[in-house]
């Protein structure tokens, strides 16, 4: 693996990065159910509509998991330029055999695969946005407007940064006290954990422009639908 320059692909493409992610898999999903099922809450449809999600970035499919529980006549489309967490997510998403696919799409290609339907009902996208550059995510909004029906909504669950150092201090402090062991790994990095940490937090950004982002595409009712410290989920809809 490289140790500079983006090396996202070559991490996640790979199955030792795949292998990494998911060995903490079962521990993540407890931490962050929650948040995945408030996504599928905030939606504008009544429990039994029929329509598709797009879980962009979607790995094992946590999030388009959350969703199909909440809306059992929905289907998904589960996205990802990798491979490897594909088949990793394979097992996780039997009980939803015949409600889903994964298609391979890479979010930075500008090139959507006939696969995904121009009429999605909502989009989705946890923990990966942030592996895109400034001008990847512009463009990946744009599109992601574009695929959605009237009315149908898109939201993001992500980490976030800022460029205020008291704020900084402040989530980490936070975050330390609340997982102090999740912290103190944080200090024992062995290389590979330390250069997945650095494509983790490459093109990480503050919470404003991606909301800009979000207008410049079209979107409105623009909200931060959840937030704590540097995570949250943020979104908006495709006007009637
Ligand atoms: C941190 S994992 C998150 C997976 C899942 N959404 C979740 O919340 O557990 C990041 C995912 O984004 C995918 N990914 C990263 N860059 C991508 C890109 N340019 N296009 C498509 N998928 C990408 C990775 O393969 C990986 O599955």
């Amino acid at each position: 693996m490289a140790t500079d320059g983006d090396n996202n692909a070559a991490i996640w493409q790979s199955d030792e990065g795949a292998k990494a992610y998911v060995s903490k898999q079962d521990a993540r999903e407890l931490k962050r159910l929650a948040q995945w099922r408030l996504m599928g809450e905030l939606l504008p449809f009544d429990d039994d509509a029929a329509f598709t999600i797009l879980d962009i970035g979607a790995g094992t499919g946590p999030a388009a998991r959350a969703l199909l529980d909440l809306y059992p006549n929905a289907t998904a489309v589960l996205a990802d330029f990798s491979a490897a967490m594909m088949d990793e997510g394979l097992a996780s998403m039997r009980p939803y055999e015949g409600r889903y696919s994964y298609v391979t799409f890479d979010m930075t290609s500008g090139d959507w695969p006939a696969e995904i339907p121009a009429d999605l009902g909502c989009v989705v996208t946890s923990q990966c946005v942030h592996h895109i550059d400034d001008l990847a995510k512009q463009q990946l909004f744009v599109e992601i407007y574009e695929h959605l029906r009237i009315g149908g909504w898109y939201l993001n669950f992500d980490p976030i940064n800022t460029a205020d150092p008291l704020i900084d201090a402040a989530w980490q402090r936070a975050n330390q006290r609340q997982d102090p062991e999740a912290a103190a790994k944080e200090t024992h990095r062995t290389p590979e954990e330390q250069i997945r940490y650095e494509n983790h937090v490459r093109y990480m950004m503050p919470l404003e422009p991606q909301l800009e982002f979000l207008t410049n595409a079209g979107f409105e009712s623009i909200d931060i639908y959840w937030k704590h410290l540097d995570y949250v989920i943020y979104g908006g809809s495709k006007p009637k």
